[in-house]
């Protein structure tokens, strides 16, 4: 089993001329949701995820060897804008994978940041964000190690980017991941994420996922509260394993491509995400009418026409649509149609399965 010192550097490298290095990093979408985790971001349950395509973020490292004051020495650059309000968030990422890449106090960081999805639109940023900085992490540490492996350079990557955020360690490669020890993938694990190891059914090809815009405002509970919460909650153990049936479930049905079974198991894990926040002590509720309002719709267009299409929810009141590729013209005229008008401003987001994270 690998273990948190397969990714200590080790080499003797700690310096090298300036240089940079650029990697997009997609969003993803969970199906089995993660939710509840242990001390150095371990989750309490495997969860695993679509790989997104067009939700991005794109960020360039420029690197300067420098004296070492003992701080991490950097700026950061949102849109081309200086943002400092970001950079206590990256600092602590630097914390966290120091004893990893003891190399980083050694340079100068000028970071540079943009996303493909609207500003503030509520996605969750953080998974493309930490996994875009992970990558370029390990591209400033390939340079100090030429040896590395691919192999080692992506799952350090992952390892280092659920520091940054747990599920940015999904954000890797594409385009099914699993995060979290299960005993139906042998090589899953708690620190980084993996690939799905088996044959996926052609229904699952390029499956679509069209986010639904429906409050940009501030979460009123952040997933780190969340996560908290999950300790001492009454029913945190069940579901806990529930989970883990339900990753053994979705494994069979991403292979045999049985949608009807696939519908029942995305919504209820979403529901039951949301069912954690609301049994939560204190209790929250991320929703909002205009999330139900969709929900419904959904349910209603699915029981007139038998389009499997259905729904799944992060950590916030934004709906995630899901169907397969084959019914994309359908279902987008439905979005447009009858859906867009519980959007804020009418936005929504077409996106679908993607190949994970690529240096440009
Ligand atoms: O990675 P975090 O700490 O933002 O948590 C993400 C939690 C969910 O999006 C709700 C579920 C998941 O597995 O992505």
């Amino acid at each position: 089993m690998i273990t948190t010192n397969h990714f200590i550097y080790t080499a003797q490298n700690q310096i090298i001329p300036a240089g940079q290095s650029t990697w997009s990093a997609p969003s993803n979408i969970a199906l089995v949701k993660y939710w509840g985790k242990k001390e150095d971001q371990i989750p309490a349950n495997p969860s695993l995820s679509f790989t997104l395509n067009n939700c991005k973020t794109i960020t360039t490292v420029a690197y300067t060897p420098v004296e070492n004051n003992g701080e991490f020495q950097f700026d950061f650059y949102f849109e081309n804008k200086p943002k400092e309000d970001f950079k206590p968030k990256i600092n602590k990422f630097f914390q966290r994978i120091e004893s990893y890449c003891p190399y980083l106090k050694n340079f100068y960081f000028t970071i540079h940041s943009e996303n493909t999805f609207p500003h503030s639109s509520g996605i969750a940023s953080s998974a493309s964000g930490m996994s875009a900085l992970a990558m370029n992490v390990m591209s400033l540490e390939k340079v100090l190690n030429p040896e590395m492996t691919e192999e080692f350079f992506n799952q350090k990557a992952s390892f280092l980017a659920r520091l940054g955020s747990g599920s940015a360690c999904r954000s890797v490669k594409g385009n099914v991941i699993v995060w979290g020890e299960h005993k139906d993938f042998s090589e899953s694990s708690d620190l980084f994420g993996v690939q799905f190891p088996f044959q996926i059914h052609e229904n699952f090809k390029n499956y679509q996922d069209t986010i639904l815009l429906v409050d940009k405002g501030e979460k009123q509970v952040s997933s780190t509260v969340g996560h908290d919460l999950m300790h001492n909650h009454p029913f945190a153990q069940q579901r806990f394993e529930q989970a883990h049936v339900n990753l053994s479930n979705l494994k069979t049905i991403l292979e045999t491509g049985n949608l009807t079974d696939f519908i029942a198991l995305a919504e209820s894990e979403a529901l039951t995400l949301h069912a954690m926040m609301m049994t939560s002590m204190p209790y929250f509720i991320l929703m909002k009418p205009n999330t139900l309002q969709i929900i419904n719709k959904i349910w209603e267009f699915r029981n007139e026409t038998s389009i499997p299409v259905c729904f799944t929810l992060d950590a916030g009141a934004n709906v995630h649509v899901l169907y397969p590729e084959q019914n994309k013209t359908e279902v987008l005229d439905f979005i447009q149609n009858q859906l867009a008008t519980f959007c804020q401003n009418g936005q929504f987001i077409i996106d679908q399965m993607g190949n994970g994270a690529e240096k440009l």
